[in-house]
């Protein structure tokens, strides 16, 4: 890709400008403090200004090598003569920030968003990769809506453990319930731990962080081939460097964000969720990310556009190889060649080009790993949306990565009042449980945990998996990684905490999930649900001040993707007052 000889914006054109292009005392003082680190003056000659917005953090791993992104990313900018300014913003490890990365989305979306609004920045570079730094930050500059191209971190390298290959997650799951049912030793354990994070990246399965930077590639906020490249491949450093170069003429475009992420973008992005097998997550952060344009997607939407689109990709947790396998196999763009009859082709993308063009030349490399549309790794694989009386608001499941004779099943409630209640209870051989019982989990959702943790893929009884059984019928109003699996229903809406009806499920109860039918049934009667309701009273707040305190009094439920009320909308990028 080279810089385009296409018109360029007039200095005055710039917002940056009303910074840097000032002769008086203010102008002074935006430029005397930048030049301190060597910048010569005509570098304020009414050039665009990039922003690149980095999630680098030692306390997020999946990100630890986004500075060498970074400064890829600004040789690109000199090359097409914009000036970059890096700047840092909240950045989101899910490995390691508790109680749940996802409680700071909303919080590092403000971030960004005010992060932009109040700099001298023309267009803005967004650095993205472990799974909640994606959303964030594609929902604060979605609300500034400066002209945006995102740039994903890349997964690590396949994990592998003596001779096995080992996916982030997905392995930590298995592995982990295997020393539960006492047929895996601890000290092998400890020895996969390093060797199933082997270098840069964020998790290499399908997890949320992948199919978040494949969501990029499908929304057309990314280039081409960004979904997939290792993290260390050099390829990768060339998608930053090249999104360098492009975000200037995008500047010089005025090719604002919300001209690419449109209705149509997000339908595209719907169905290539469907068609790679994604995570559950991807369906809160497109609803959120749309939130803030304006546009209102619906859980009806992902079920009416995708449950009829089979999975193609061939990797864990629904399937068996890794991300670097499906780099190798030619990544996204045959993804999306396969299945371009459902695509809007003709909307433009991040580069210029459309969908059409980006995905015209793509070869499959490996059929095993991406399978063609006429062989489809699974038969109608989307995200099924369950309605009834315990979800009136919806729930979600993943049927690539559930049992199939699961996925119509009535059973006995055991129920959880919370996470202490689960992992207080759950191995001890006299909880009353069996295969054919339904897991029920409360008080994990966007109020009750706070911040809506991954925890619904709950680890099975001991006493189950002692008898080989590896998946029951799980119900929450949780998250769940994107590298897990199992029949584990998330997202019921209304959560508990607020009321909903899974906060009046008892012991014993009758329930029944049919995936089919989209239903899924409390067998209880009105009468009875309204005597137990008369009792129920809202769990306390962990912290009745604070952020924690804001989120819980304005974040919505699931169904309308977990944003701040407050928070939907675009509020674009007007150049605020003068600071001094
Ligand atoms: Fe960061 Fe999985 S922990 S992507």
């Amino acid at each position: 890709m080279q810089p385009s000889d296409k018109p360029k914006k007039k200095p005055s054109e710039l917002r940056s400008q009303q910074w840097f292009g000032r002769q008086d005392r203010d102008g002074f003082a935006y430029r005397s403090w930048v030049k301190g680190k060597g910048v010569p003056h005509d570098q304020f000659d009414g050039r665009p200004v990039i922003g690149i917005c980095n999630t680098f953090s030692e306390l997020t791993p999946c990100n630890s090598h986004f500075r060498t992104l970074a400064e890829q990313v600004k040789i690109g900018v000199y090359e097409a003569g914009g000036f970059p300014l890096e700047f840092p913003v909240m950045s989101l490890g899910e490995t390691l920030l508790r109680p749940t990365a996802m409680l700071y989305r909303n919080l590092a979306s403000m971030d960004v968003e005010e992060s932009i609004r109040g700099n001298p920045v023309d267009g803005v570079v967004l650095l993205m990769g472990c799974d909640k730094t994606t959303p964030a930050l594609l929902m604060g500059a979605a609300s500034a809506d400066l002209p945006s191209i995102g740039v994903s971190g890349g997964p690590m390298l396949n994990g592998r453990w003596r001779d096995q290959q080992l996916g982030s997650g997905t392995g930590v799951w298995s592995m982990s319930e295997q020393v539960r049912a006492g047929t895996l030793k601890l000290a092998d354990f400890f020895e996969a731990e390093s060797c199933m994070h082997r270098s840069h990246g964020h998790c290499m399965t399908m997890g949320t962080a992948s199919t978040m930077a494949c969501m990029v590639e499908a929304l057309g906020v990314g280039l081409p081939g960004n979904a997939a490249y290792p993290a260390v491949d050099g390829r990768r450093n060339l998608i930053a460097r090249n999104a360098g170069r492009r975000i200037v003429d995008m500047v010089h475009e005025d090719q604002k964000l919300s001209s690419v992420l449109t209705r149509e973008a997000f339908e595209n992005a719907i169905k290539t969720l469907a068609a790679i097998g994604g995570s559950t997550n991807a369906v809160i952060h497109l609803i959120a990310i749309a939130g803030r344009l304006g546009l209102k997607l619906t859980l009806e939407d992902f079920d009416r556009l995708a449950s009829e689109l089979p999975c193609l990709v061939n990797l864990q947790p629904s399937g068996q190889y890794l991300m670097e396998d499906f780099c190798y196999a030619g990544g996204l763009p045959v993804v999306m060649k396969e299945i371009a009859a459902h695509l809007h082709t003709g909307i433009v993308t991040a580069n210029g080009k459309t969908v059409g063009e980006n995905i015209a030349d793509a070869q499959n490399w490996n059929t095993d790993v991406i399978k063609p549309l006429a062989t489809p790794f699974k038969d109608k694989a989307g995200i099924a949306v369950l309605r009834g009386n315990l979800a009136p608001r919806g729930a979600v499941i993943k049927p690539s990565a559930a049992t199939p004779a699961l996925m119509q099943h009535t059973g006995r409630a055991v129920v959880f009042e919370d996470i202490e209640d689960f992992h207080t209870r759950i191995d001890d051989d006299a909880l009353d449980v069996d295969e054919s019982c339904i897991l029920v989990l409360k008080n994990c959702g966007p109020k009750g945990y706070p911040g809506m943790a991954e925890v619904g893929n709950m680890p099975l009884p001991p006493k189950v998996l002692k008898k080989g059984i590896t998946d029951m019928v799980r119900i929450s109003d949780a998250r769940m990684s994107g590298t897990a699996y199992g029949t584990v229903v998330l997202h019921t809406a209304p959560e508990a905490a607020a009321g909903g009806p899974l906060a009046l499920v008892q012991n014993g109860d009758e329930i029944t999930l049919d995936v089919a039918g989209r239903r899924l049934h409390l067998h209880v009667s009105d009468e009875e649900l309204d005597q137990r309701r008369a009792s129920w009273k809202p769990p306390k707040l962990t912290l009745e001040s604070g952020y924690w305190k804001l989120y819980t009094d304005t974040v919505l439920q699931a169904d309308e993707g977990a944003d701040l009320d407050f928070l939907r909308g675009m509020r674009g990028a007007f150049v605020p007052r003068d600071n001094h």
